[in-house]
């Protein structure tokens, strides 16, 4: 696909996470001189800024092969077992959405991690047994939205931890000129600011908008993506100014206008936008917090003043 076209694929093709990439250097370059697995590591932090990418990065760097599955899709005990009896040495098993593990999938997981032993139990009744099998040695990358819906027994057992960063639009601006050479669309430096700049600091977006403003370009101008032509393109795509979507604005406006600068708690402006509260703590509010257009607070969700004086609403 066009994804894996882009997407970068050693730790020196990576962009931006400056101390993910230098840590990882350093532990993977270890793990390789030793022989060894790299130590289990979970990564965490909002959709979009490249979790999978990083896992991907991991196994081609470690030389092993990448498995990937998610939390909601390991419902048996079995799924989990066929994927842990497939790994060869070295090899990455990605769990996307760790924390939607169901408990008995987890029990499992914990020997794995800590013996690299498989233990479960077949059968049922007076006929079950338990089977004890020595995995090979391998690394479980894990991702998450949310560090803190992990439990801490599973929690515990990642000897490395990254929490992926919102990009600033220098290295999101470098990010949308690697994708536009490798897709080969003509664009100059104000075009590809103007695209980071709108992103919400997230690769995934910035790749998205890219491909629209190319289409733009190539029906309203000339093919180029110039900054006035980045820059109307956005507007036609409801992208503000300030890099804010829609759903960022009407969550700023609730705010506002319903709870009339008052602290609000989650559930409640979920239930007023018609939103899921998950979509709100993982998507939404991340972003508007390390902007400063929010901020949590024991009593709930309070508009700063920021948020006053761009004029973000709709
Ligand atoms: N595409 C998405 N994320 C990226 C990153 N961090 N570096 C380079 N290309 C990317």
């Amino acid at each position: 696909s066009l994804d894996r076209a882009i997407r970068p694929a050693t730790l020196a093709d990576y962009i931006g996470q400056p101390k993910v990439r230098s840590q990882m250097e350093v532990f993977i370059t270890a793990a390789r001189q030793r022989g060894e697995a790299l130590d289990h590591t979970l990564i965490f932090g909002p959709p979009g800024l490249g979790k999978t990418t990083l896992a991907n990065i991991i196994a081609r760097e470690m030389g092993g092969n990448l498995r990937s599955t998610s939390g909601p899709v390991l419902e048996r005990a079995g799924d989990l077992a066929a994927m842990l009896t497939n790994l060869e040495e070295g090899d990455v098993l990605f769990i996307d959405e760790i924390h939607r593990l169901s408990p008995v999938i987890e029990e499992i997981l914990y020997p794995a991690m800590e013996d690299y032993q498989l233990d479960i139990m077949i059968g049922e009744g007076p006929a079950a047994r338990s089977i004890k099998l020595d995995l090979p040695p391998f690394t479980l990358v894990a991702a998450t939205t949310r560090a803190g819906l992990l439990t801490s027994p599973l929690r515990d057992r990642f000897g490395i931890t990254q929490r992926l960063e919102f990009y600033d639009v220098a290295d999101l601006t470098t990010i949308v000129q690697r994708s536009a050479r490798l897709m080969g669309i003509a664009m100059d430096a104000g075009g590809a600011a103007e695209v980071a700049r709108r992103s919400r600091g997230t690769p995934r977006i910035a790749n998205r908008l890219l491909r629209r403003v190319r289409d733009y370009a190539e029906v309203k101008g000339d093919g180029v993506v110039v900054q006035e032509i980045a820059s109307s393109a956005l507007d036609m795509l409801a992208v503000d100014r300030q890099g804010l979507d829609h759903l960022d604005r009407r969550y700023l406006q609730m705010l506002h206008e319903r709870f009339d600068g008052r602290p609000a708690g989650v559930e409640a402006i979920a239930a007023a936008m018609a939103e899921d509260r998950g979509t709100l703590e993982d998507v939404i509010e991340p972003y508007l917090i390390q902007q400063g257009y929010i901020q949590r607070t024991p009593k709930g969700r309070m508009l700063l003043a920021k948020a006053l004086q761009e004029g973000v609403f709709d």
